[in-house]
């Protein structure tokens, strides 16, 4: 595991942005990508790649880590809506093809064959090249929430209380409106991608970030688990790095 600490929250954004352009070349590249606040301002960088003709994921695919079960399709806190937003629609986007965005069909009517489907639409993509991931206060990456499978395939996932309510600054702080389910690629899934990029940012996420960095490889943290990989870079800002010993 490779950790960068930057003084900020917009140089994390900076230096994922710089190793994703570098990395994109290949006419196959595969980039698994996050929703949330934490890389936003990632997407306005690649996006501004992109006009200053940098950067193009016209020949790329995307595949996204997880989606809400049980939103409306218009809403546009759905995550498929976040990413076509982010990736396609805002400032002329980054080349991506909206065909070659894919989510987990949540609104399917067995949405565990949709989860299984979703995992064998990445296998059959030859797997994910980079993955960006942001991480939960609870230490979750995708919605793997603790105490969940380590090796776990692309499936239905409960939210924790405390990840719903970190996530209802979303919804315009109502609870209410926060889904309960989702589909999550699982932990297994995630970390068959060739390369993981996890971002932190925030005071928040300083406990979730001194147990992903430091602490022992345990389902009570899920992020833990990508210790094991071959090649995992973290970035984060100064207050996420706050617990580090
Ligand atoms: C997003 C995802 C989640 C978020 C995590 C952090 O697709 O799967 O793991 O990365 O909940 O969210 P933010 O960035 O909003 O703090």
């Amino acid at each position: 595991m490779r950790i960068g600490i930057f003084a900020t929250a917009d140089e994390v954004a900076d230096q994922a942005a710089a190793l994703i352009i570098r990395a994109h070349a290949r006419p196959d590249f595969v980039l698994g990508v996050a929703t949330g606040g934490t890389p936003i301002p990632l997407y306005e960088r690649l996006r501004a790649a992109h006009s200053a003709g940098r950067f193009d994921l016209s020949h790329a695919r995307a595949f996204a880590l997880d989606e809400y079960i049980g939103i409306a399709a218009d809403h546009p806190e759905r995550y498929r809506n976040f990413l076509c937003h982010h990736l396609i629609e805002a400032d002329e986007g980054t080349g991506l093809r909206e065909s070659h965005l894919h989510t987990p069909d949540a609104l399917a009517e067995d949405p565990y064959q949709a989860a299984a489907d979703y995992d064998q639409a990445i296998r059959d993509s030859g797997g994910v090249d980079i993955q960006i991931l942001g991480i939960g206060a609870d230490g979750h990456i995708g919605f793997n929430e603790p105490g969940g499978s380590l090796t776990s395939r692309t499936n239905v996932g409960v939210l924790t209380a405390r990840t719903r309510q970190d996530n209802a600054r979303f919804f315009d702080d109502d609870l209410s409106q926060v889904p309960t389910q989702c589909v999550t690629q699982g932990l297994g899934t995630i970390m068959e991608a060739r390369h993981l990029l996890l971002l932190a940012t925030g005071a928040g996420k300083a406990e979730a970030v001194a147990h992903l960095v430091e602490g022992a490889v345990s389902a009570r943290w899920p992020a833990t688990i990508t210790q094991m990989h071959p090649h995992t870079t973290v970035l984060v800002d100064e207050a996420a790095a706050a617990r580090l010993e």
